[in-house]
């Protein structure tokens, strides 16, 4: 819990001082994740090959939104793509661990369900993130991009599950952070909502 919140905090710090240069990097910040993920794999257990990092950098994709207005938010919303990238490279060397433990260890087929719903929210993660890169989304129209990242909500759905389900002394601090979600999910509906009947008002 202590590793997530610090990774939670750093990333907000960073975004809130450097999001511009986040945004300018990123090419060199996902060489630096996809080369930090590659040496922890090779490592027996690191925070990221543990999930934690990745996990951090989907909460600050999550919660975003959810923040009241001013330079916070507008930096977040700005790196959104960023840390969702480079929380994709972290989540997939943990996914990649954990299955080819089970395949050396011949439990793939028998393993706890959390680890399979693991793989599925990795499955639903994959076409999300490689849309995530701006030269793919470039390619796609607006509404289709739109309509295939809603997967989104899919996705973190299962990572909560597949969390909650390990059962462990986390396990109310991964429920606690799933019932947040849902009710900054419904406020920024609400809002939505609000914003939508004002605009009809003042076109009528
Ligand atoms: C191929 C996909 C995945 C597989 C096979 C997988 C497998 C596992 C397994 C076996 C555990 C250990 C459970 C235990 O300690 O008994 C675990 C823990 C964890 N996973 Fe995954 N996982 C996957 C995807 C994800 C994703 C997408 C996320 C988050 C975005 C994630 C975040 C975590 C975290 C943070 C933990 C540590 C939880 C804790 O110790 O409190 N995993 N995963």
């Amino acid at each position: 819990m202590t590793i997530i919140l610090v990774n939670l905090v750093i990333l907000l710090i960073a975004s809130f001082f450097f999001g511009t240069w986040i945004r300018k990097l990123h090419w060199v910040l996902f060489g630096i994740s996809l080369g930090i993920g590659i040496y922890s794999f090779t490592q027996e257990i690191t925070i990221i090959n543990m999930g934690y990092v990745g996990l951090s950098f989907f909460l600050v994709v999550m919660f975003a939104s959810g923040l009241n207005p001013g330079k916070l938010k507008k930096r977040l919303m700005g790196n959104r793509a960023e840390y969702a990238i480079m929380g994709g490279i972290f989540v997939l060397v943990h996914g990649l661990k954990y299955i080819i433990y089970a395949l050396d260890f011949s439990f793939f087929w028998f393993a706890p369900i959390n680890f399979y719903i693991g793989i599925f929210s990795v499955m639903i993660m994959i076409p999300l993130w490689i849309t995530s890169f701006m030269f793919v989304r470039k390619k796609m129209k607006g509404k289709s991009w739109k309509k295939l990242h809603k997967l989104s909500y899919v996705f973190y759905i299962a990572v909560f599950i597949h969390l909650i389900w390990i059962n462990n002394q986390r396990m109310w601090f991964y429920i606690t952070l799933c019932i947040l979600y849902v009710f900054v999910k419904y406020w920024d509906y609400l809002i939505y909502i609000k914003l939508h009947d004002t605009r009809k008002m003042t076109k009528v």
